[in-house]
C-alpha cells in the first residue's frame, strides 16, 4: 500500500499547518480539548451507573433487599475490584444524596434509582454546556486556520512577481482563494469536534467495555484492521479525486470569469451558446468528478460498517456464550450494551473526520503550488534612496520572453527633467522597456541606472515611491473616485485631491455628479467613460507628484475629442519630470527631447523630431504615413 510521494507530501503539508494553528491558537485548542473530556465523561458517566441500577433492580425481586455483600476488595481481580468498589461507593453515594435530599424510601434500592436519575440529569446539564462550547470553539478554530490561509495566500499573490500572472488563469487563482479554501473550511467545520470528541468518546467505550467485558477488547483488537485498511485506502482516493474535483471547479470559475469580463464581446458577437456551452461542459466535468470523490467517501464508511458489524456480532456471540456459563450477570450486559450500540456512531464519525483530512489534503495541494511559487525578488533587499531626481540610464539591455529575445542592447540617457519618447512598430518591446524601467522585470544582460545607482541593487519601494504610470487601459478600483485619486498618494487632503483633479481637467465632471468626489467608480469603472477613466488615473498619478513619469500609449483608446482633453492634463502632469512617452500618434510627441525608434528591441534611430525628419529614415517614412489623409 505505498502511497505516492506527492500525496504523503501534501497530507504532510496539511498536518503541518494544523499543528501550526494548533500552537498559534493554543488556547482554543486547550479549551477545546478541555470541554471534549468533559462532554465524553458527561457522556459515559450515565452508562456507568447502569450497572448498579440494574443490579438493585435485579435485587428488589429478592425478598431479601440487603445491599448485595462484597468480598473484600484484594481478593478480587483489579478491574472487578475496582467495578465491585464503584458499585458499592455509587449506593453510598445514593444514600448519602437521599439524605441531603431528605428522601426516604421504603425499598433499599430507591436511593440507587434517585441518584441514577441526578447523575444522569447533572451529565445532561453539563454535558450540553459542554457540547455548545466543543462546537462553538472548534468550528471558530476551523474558521481560523482557512481564514489565515486565505490572507496568506492573497498576501502571497501580492508579492508574487508580475511574471507569475501573465501564466495563470485569473479565475483560476480566484477559484483557489475561494473555492479550495472552502472546501477546506466546511470540512474542518464539520469534523474539526470529530477529531477531538469522537476517539475520545471510542476510548471511553473500550475502558468500560474493559472494565465489565475485557474479552471483548481482543476482538476490537481483531477488528481494528478491517475498519482502518478501507478507510485508508478510501482516503487516499479521496484526496486524489477531491484534488481533481477542485481543477474541474477551477475551470468553471475561469469559465464564468470569461463570461464576465468579456460581456461586450460575447453579446456583440453572439456567443452565448457557445459560451454557455463550455461553461456546461466544465460544470458536467466537476459534477462527474464530485460524483467519484463521494463514491470514495461513501465506500469508505460502507466498507468499515462490515468491520465493525463483523465485530459486533463476535462479540455477541462470546457475550452470550458468557451469559450462558453464567459468568456476567444482566446488570452487566447492561452497561456493555450502551457502548456497543453508540460506539458506531463514533467511528463513522471518525471514518468521515478522515476522510474529511485527506479531501483537504486534496484541496491544499493546488493551494501549496501558488504558495511555493517564488515570491518576487525584487520586493526584498536593496539599499535606501532618500530621493529620486529622475537621471535615468540603461546600458546595454537585454531581456527575453521564455528564451524569445524581445530587447537586445537598448541603451539611452535621460537627464531629469527630460521627455524621452518610444516609438515603432508594435511588437518592437517599447511596454517591455517600460516594465524593466519599472522594474517589473530585471534585464538579464546590461544595467538600468537611475541617478546612478543600479536599479537591481536599490531598494523597490524607495524607488517606486517616485514613480507613477499612464497606461493605455485605466484602471480604476471599485470605491470612491476621491479614493481613487487619492490613493496615489496616501494621506493626501481633500484640496490636494482637487487640486490634481483640476490639473487632470476632470475636477469639473467630478463636481457635476449627485454624490462628488464620494462618487462610487463602479466596477472596473464602469459607470465613466474612457476619457473620463484616463483623466482619473491621470490625476492619481499628479498627485503622486513622481520623478519618473511612464505613459503607455495614455490616449490611444480614447476618440478625438476626449483626447485632447486628456492630452492636455498629460503635458500638465509631464513638466518637470523624466517621462518616458510611448505614443501612436508622433504629433503628441514632436516636442520631446530624445525620440528613440524601437525596432524588434533594437533602437534604429535616435534624436529630436526635427534630426529624425533630417534623417529621413525609419521615423520619417512613420511620420508620412500618419500625414497621408487616409492614415488614421
Ligand atoms: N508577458 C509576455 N510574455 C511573453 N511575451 C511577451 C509578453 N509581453 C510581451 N511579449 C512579447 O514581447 C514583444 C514586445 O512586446 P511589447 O514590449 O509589448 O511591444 P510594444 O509595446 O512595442 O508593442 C512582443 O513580441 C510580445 O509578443
Ligand atoms: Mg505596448
Amino acid at each position: 500500500m505505498a502511497e505516492p510521494e506527492e500525496k504523503r507530501r501534501d497530507v504532510q503539508a496539511l498536518l503541518r499547518r494544523i499543528w501550526a494553528a494548533i500552537v498559534r491558537y493554543r488556547r482554543m485548542v486547550v479549551a477545546m480539548v478541555g470541554f471534549s473530556l468533559l462532554q465524553v465523561i458527561c457522556t459515559k458517566l450515565p452508562f456507568m451507573v447502569i450497572e448498579p441500577l440494574l443490579t438493585v433492580l435485579d435485587e428488589s425481586d429478592d425478598p431479601v433487599v440487603a445491599p448485595a455483600s462484597v468480598g473484600p476488595i484484594e481478593e478480587l481481580g483489579f478491574t472487578e475490584g475496582l467495578r465491585q468498589w464503584f458499585s458499592q461507593w455509587f449506593r453510598d453515594f445514593a444514600n448519602d444524596l437521599c439524605d441531603v435530599l431528605g428522601l426516604a424510601f421504603d425499598s433499599a434500592g430507591m436511593p440507587v434509582v434517585v441518584a441514577c436519575g441526578f447523575v444522569t440529569l447533572c451529565c445532561g446539564i453539563v454535558g450540553s454546556v459542554t457540547i455548545y462550547m466543543v462546537q462553538t470553539v472548534s468550528r471558530f478554530f476551523a474558521y481560523r486556520v482557512v481564514a489565515d490561509l486565505r490572507c496568506e495566500l492573497a498576501q502571497h499573490f501580492l508579492s508574487l512577481p508580475l511574471r507569475f500572472f501573465g501564466r495563470q488563469r485569473m479565475g483560476e487563482m480566484i477559484s483557489r482563494v475561494t473555492n479550495d479554501t472552502q472546501v477546506m473550511q466546511r470540512s474542518f467545520e464539520v469534523s474539526a469536534d470529530n477529531v477531538v470528541v469522537d476517539p475520545l468518546m471510542i476510548l471511553g467505550n473500550l475502558v468500560i467495555i474493559a472494565f465489565y467485558f475485557p474479552q471483548a477488547l481482543l476482538v476490537v483488537a481483531v477488528m481494528l484492521p478491517l475498519m482502518v485498511i478501507p478507510m485508508y485506502r478510501q482516503g487516499r482516493k479521496v484526496q486524489k479525486r477531491s484534488s481533481k474535483s477542485l481543477q474541474a471547479l477551477g475551470d468553471t470559475t475561469e469559465s464564468l470569469n470569461q463570461i464576465l469580463t468579456g460581456i461586450r464581446t460575447v453579446k456583440a458577437f453572439q456567443l452565448e451558446s457557445e459560451r454557455m456551452r463550455e461553461f456546461d461542459q466544465t460544470t458536467v466535468t466537476f459534477l462527474g468528478r464530485t460524483k467519484k470523490v463521494l463514491s470514495a467517501k461513501g465506500r469508505s464508511i460502507a466498507q468499515s460498517f462490515i468491520g465493525y458489524q463483523i465485530a459486533t456480532a463476535v462479540i455477541l456471540v462470546i457475550l452470550g456464550h458468557t451469559i450462558l456459563s453464567t459468568e456476567l450477570t444482566f446488570a452487566v450486559v447492561g452497561v456493555i450494551i450502551a457502548p456497543l450500540a453508540t460506539n458506531y456512531q463514533h467511528v463513522k464519525r471518525v471514518t468521515r473526520a478522515y476522510n474529511v483530512m485527506r479531501e483537504s489534503a486534496g484541496a491544499l495541494a493546488g493551494i501549496e503550488t501558488i504558495l511555493q511559487t517564488d515570491v518576487d525578488a525584487a520586493m526584498v533587499g536593496g539599499h535606501s534612496i532618500s530621493g529620486v531626481r529622475g537621471n535615468v540610464e540603461l546600458r546595454d539591455v537585454h531581456f527575453s520572453y521564455g528564451g524569445k529575445p524581445v530587447l537586445q542592447g537598448v541603451s539611452l540617457n535621460a537627464r531629469a527633467g527630460q521627455t524621452i519618447a518610444l516609438v515603432g512598430p508594435s511588437g518592437g518591446g517599447k511596454s517591455t522597456t517600460l516594465d524593466l524601467l519599472l522594474r517589473f522585470h530585471d534585464p538579464e544582460k546590461g544595467s538600468i541606472l537611475v541617478d546612478g545607482n543600479d536599479l537591481c541593487e536599490v531598494k523597490l519601494s524607495d524607488y517606486r515611491r517616485h514613480t507613477a504610470v499612464v497606461s493605455q487601459s485605466p484602471f480604476l478600483f471599485n470605491t470612491s473616485l476621491r479614493d481613487n485619486i487619492s490613493c496615489g498618494r496616501p494621506g493626501a487632503t481633500q484640496e490636494q485631491v482637487e487640486e490634481a483633479a483640476r490639473a487632470a481637467n476632470i475636477h469639473d465632471f467630478i463636481v457635476e455628479q449627485p454624490d462628488g468626489y464620494a462618487t462610487m467608480a463602479g466596477e472596473r469603472g464602469t459607470n465613466l467613460s474612457g476619457g473620463q477613466m484616463q483623466r482619473i488615473t491621470i490625476a492619481r498619478a499628479i498627485l503622486r507628484d513622481p520623478a519618473i513619469l511612464f505613459l503607455d500609449e495614455a490616449t490611444s483608446a480614447l476618440d478625438t475629442e476626449s483626447e485632447g482633453v486628456v492630452q492636455a492634463a498629460l503635458d500638465t502632469l509631464r513638466k518637470g519630470r523624466t517621462s518616458f512617452v510611448i505614443a501612436h500618434r508622433l504629433s503628441t510627441i514632436v516636442d520631446a527631447d530624445q525620440i528613440l525608434v524601437l525596432v524588434d528591441g533594437r533602437i534604429v534611430e535616435s534624436g529630436s523630431h526635427d534630426e529624425l525628419v533630417a534623417k529621413n529614415g525609419v521615423y520619417k517614412r512613420m511620420v508620412d504615413k500618419q500625414m497621408r489623409p487616409d492614415a488614421s
